[in-house]
Formats: structure tokens, C-alpha cells, sequence
């Protein structure tokens, strides 16, 4: 039996595992997953199997995703499901600039609310800083919104930990949203300790670098979309991130696990970690990642992973 935790702060109570839905829509991330029934199927497997968070962004689409989302959860009971979306991104002519004004996060909620189809919004973040707003005024703007009903928890993502502790003067932030997974882990010294202190949920984005975690790619591989540019999935680092993924094997057998459901439920095991938001591109591979919050390591694998990593 799974716990549901809270958010944060807030009285909102989520399955450990949501659903990163970047590549339901988002054909700016991921141009060859065109087949929008697919991804409307993967957040329909998430929502039909107690998966309740679903996590999106204006920017995964641009617009789309929040469309597609906003279409699915109509077949379901609202109050069932913890929406998340993003907002700071604005188009500028052909460009598209960050903007974390007071007025332009207030348009951005209502515009998510439309595309979302719906009259709240669970989780609402600032996705990334801009250079000018103080990071408090930006989330003052957003603890209006939080009291007028229009979103219930307050998240910024990607800020830096001076912009977080700034956009947290007033005690207001539920959530941090950052990278963060055992081939990148600064966040372990720049944010947990904080985040820990501040009853703060970290979510980690990436939580399986893009697949490289998940154990099932080989040298042989090859990428096309967002990996081609990650230095891990390239020359001699991908060869040696494929073999520190491979000394899991055996830790995962022992538990008669996939290497993937290993990787995700050891980060609950890091303080704060409390939701993890892996995302999928078929519905089986949702279902698959759900299992990982029934798992519970020992402290001398926890450690093991660790090193490997380290
Ligand atoms: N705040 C931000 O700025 C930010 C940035 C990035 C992402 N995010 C959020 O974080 C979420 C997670 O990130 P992500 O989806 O980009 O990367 P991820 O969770 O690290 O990796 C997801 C990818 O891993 C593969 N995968 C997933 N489950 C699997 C399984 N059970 N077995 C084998 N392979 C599996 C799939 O790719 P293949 O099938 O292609 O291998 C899937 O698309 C996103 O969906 C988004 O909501 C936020």
C-alpha cells in the first residue's frame, strides 16, 4: 500500500508518481511523437490506474499539451486529479522571451485555465526566472491568484537557489521543480537541505535523463530529438553512463525489478524527494513506472546506487 503525500505546504494529496506529460503534445520536445490519441491514451492509462498528478507546461507545444490534457480529464471527476502546469514563457514576434511579471503570470494562469478547460488549477509554476521581477513579487502575484481559487499550491522550477530563497521570503513556495537524477546531482548540496528545511517538495525533472536511466539503451543506439545535443548520450560518456547503468542489473534482479523501477524508487529515498514525475511516451511504460513507489530499498543498496553514481 502507497501512501499518498502532500504538497508542500498546501492540503493537496498526490500519488508519489505523476505523469511528466512533455511528450503528450509536445511536438516542439519531441517532433516524432506526433500521434496525439497516443498521448491522450498515456494520460488516460495514468489517471485509470491511480496515477492522479499530471504534470505540464505551457511551453510542451507550445499550448498543446494543456489542450490534450484539458480534452482528457473531461472524461474524468476533476477533483481526482492534481493538474500542474507552467508558465513564464512569451512569444515576442519570432521569438520567444521569460517573463515572471506580476501581470504577465496572472494572463498566464487564465490562459492555462482556457486550454485546460477547467475553473482551477491544482500546482501552478513560475517554469523559469527572468532576469528582471523580484522573485518575491512574482509569487506574491501568484498567492493572489491562490487566494481568489484560481490555483491551489504555488511552484517555481529551474531558479536558482538565491531566486528560490527570494521567491520563498514569504513562506509561500510549495514546490521546486528542478533537474535532477543520478547523473546530475547538484541538487543534492544546492537545494535539499533547503528545500527539507522549508517543507518544500523538490520534484525532480529528468528523473531518467531522458531514458539513459531506464536500461534499456546500448552503444548502438542513436537519438534524434533533444538527446542528440546531451553530452551524456554522446562518444566515451554515454558508453560510461551505459556501464554505471549496468552495474544495476544486479541490484535489480535481486528485487526482482527492472533497472527503471530501481533508479525512480531510489529517489524517494533522498529528503524532500516526495514526488517524482517521470514522463512516458506509451502507456505501458506509465504503468511500468508506477510500480517504483511499492519498492522499498535497503539502506546498503541505497548506498551501493550511490556510489556508482557518485
Ligand atoms: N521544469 C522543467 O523545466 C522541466 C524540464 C524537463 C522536463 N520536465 C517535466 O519532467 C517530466 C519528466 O522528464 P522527461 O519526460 O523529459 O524525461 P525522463 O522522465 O527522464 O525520461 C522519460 C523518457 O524515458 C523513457 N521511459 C519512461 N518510462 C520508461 C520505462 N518504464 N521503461 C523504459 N523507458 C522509459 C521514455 O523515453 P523513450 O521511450 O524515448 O526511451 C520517456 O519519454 C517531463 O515530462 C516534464 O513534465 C520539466
Amino acid at each position: 500500500m502507497v501512501n499518498a503525500i502532500t504538497l508542500g505546504k498546501s492540503d493537496i494529496s498526490v500519488y508519489p508518481i505523476g505523469l511528466g506529460t512533455n511528450a503528450v503534445g509536445g511536438h516542439n520536445i519531441y517532433p516524432n511523437m506526433l500521434d496525439e490519441e497516443q498521448g491522450k491514451d498515456v494520460v488516460r492509462k495514468a489517471l485509470d490506474n491511480g496515477i492522479n498528478m499530471l504534470d505540464t507546461a505551457f511551453i510542451y507545444g507550445p499550448e498543446r499539451s494543456e489542450e490534450l490534457i484539458g480534452e482528457v480529464i473531461k472524461e474524468y471527476k476533476r477533483e481526482d486529479i492534481v493538474l500542474a502546469t507552467k508558465g513564464a514563457h512569451k512569444f515576442a514576434g519570432n521569438d520567444i522571451v521569460l517573463d515572471n511579471s506580476p501581470a504577465f503570470l496572472k494572463k498566464a494562469v487564465d490562459d492555462s485555465l482556457k486550454r485546460l478547460q477547467t475553473d482551477y488549477i491544482d500546482l501552478f509554476y513560475i517554469h523559469f526566472p527572468d532576469k528582471d521581477t523580484p522573485k518575491d513579487e512574482a509569487v506574491g502575484a501568484l498567492k493572489e491568484l491562490k487566494d481568489q481559487g484560481k490555483i491551489r499550491s504555488i511552484g517555481v522550477s529551474n531558479f536558482t537557489i538565491d531566486q528560490l530563497k527570494e521567491a520563498n521570503k514569504d513562506g509561500y513556495v510549495d514546490v521546486l521543480q528542478a533537474e535532477y537524477n543520478l547523473l546530475k546531482r547538484d541538487a543534492e548540496t544546492e537545494f535539499l537541505p533547503y528545500t527539507e528545511k522549508e517543507n518544500i517538495t523538490f520534484i525532480p525533472y529528468f528523473p531518467l535523463e531522458s531514458g539513459l536511466l531506464a536500461g534499456k539503451y546500448d552503444v548502438n543506439s542513436t537519438f534524434s530529438d533533444l538527446r542528440a545535443d546531451n553530452p551524456n548520450f554522446k562518444g566515451d560518456k554515454f558508453k560510461e553512463n551505459l556501464a554505471k547503468v549496468d552495474k544495476l542489473r544486479d541490484i535489480a534482479d535481486k528485487y526482482g525489478e527492472e533497472i527503471v523501477h530501481i533508479v525512480l524508487a531510489w529517489y524517494f529515498t533522498r529528503p524532500s524527494v516526495d514526488v517524482i514525475i517521470p514522463g512516458a511516451k506509451r502507456p505501458e511504460q506509465v504503468l511500468h513506472n508506477k510500480r517504483a513507489a511499492e519498492i522499498t530499498l535497503s539502506d546498503t543498496d541505497v548506498q551501493q546506487i550511490s556510489d556508482i553514481f557518485a
